[in-house]
């Protein structure tokens, strides 16, 4: 039996890269799973991709009247997942401090605002995909560790708070997924292929790898306060 049967799912940035597999994992599990984002045409092109009957909808976790009126409209989700983010990375001296705040914005008080808002049912669960500068922090990435660390900082207490409601976090290491597409090609080439050379596993991750840590988490009832980081041994080696 589809061990997501009879569940309701959402996951904030589903309509690419790694949340879209955790929407795909949830509804080949037997989820009623929507997926939400900024773009209409983003969601409906991973809607067709996913090719099972999911529901999208429109929802920027900026806008948190747009949050409060969807969830009140929405009623209980039995798994909420924050997937969403849009943060600019470079070294701290030459990154605007305009695209500093607008990145912690987007990816820390995004998630804040939708945990804040979410409706979830006592048994349910509450994941943040976090990420693994937060432990290996780079440099250039400075502040992506340092919102990633909020994030997993901001868990624990939720875990505490929002109980029974388990609240967990993944923390992948660098995954395939159209994040990395704002570099060139060749750009995007060598810093995975780099990567898979340093990496015990020999090679990055892949979304599903990460779908499959968050549906580990959904699906068992002793894990909370849990940050499961997905890393191919990089955080170790
Ligand atoms: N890929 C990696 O190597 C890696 C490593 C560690 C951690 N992570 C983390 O994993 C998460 C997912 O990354 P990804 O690789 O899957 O990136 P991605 O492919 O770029 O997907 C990001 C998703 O977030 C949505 N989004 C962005 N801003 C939003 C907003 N304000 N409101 C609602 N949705 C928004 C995007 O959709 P729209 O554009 O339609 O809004 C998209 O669905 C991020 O938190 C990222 O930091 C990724």
């Amino acid at each position: 039996m589809a061990s997501l049967a009879n569940t309701r799912v959402l996951v904030l940035g589903g309509s690419s890269g790694i949340g879209e597999a955790i929407a795909r994992r949830s509804a080949e599990s037997g989820a009623a799973v929507t997926i939400a984002s900024r773009s209409a045409d983003r969601l409906a092109a991973a809607a067709e991709r996913i090719a099972r009957d999911i529901d999208t909808a429109v929802l920027d976790t900026g806008d948190n009247d747009a949050i409060e009126a969807f969830f009140a409209e929405h009623g209980l989700w039995d798994h909420v997942i924050v997937s969403s983010a849009d943060t600019a990375r470079g070294p701290m001296r030459e990154m605007p401090l305009a695209d500093a705040y607008a990145a912690m914005d987007s990816k820390f008080w995004g998630a804040y605002r939708i945990a804040r808002a979410a409706r979830i049912a006592e048994h349910g669960t509450l994941t943040f995909v976090t990420g693994f500068l937060a432990e290996r922090p780079a440099a250039g990435a400075a502040l992506q560790g340092a919102i990633n660390a909020a994030l997993e900082g901001l868990m624990r207490g939720l875990m505490l708070e929002l109980a029974p409601v388990r609240v967990n976090a993944v923390s992948p290491g660098l995954v395939d997924t159209p994040l990395w597409d704002n570099l060139s090609t060749a750009r995007k080439r060598e810093i995975l292929d780099s990567t898979a050379d340093r990496l015990p596993v020999g090679r990055v991750g892949r979304a599903g790898d990460v779908a499959n840590a968050v549906h580990y988490l959904l699906i068992t009832g002793f894990a909370s306060g849990s940050v499961v980081r997905i890393d191919g041994g990089g955080a170790i080696s």
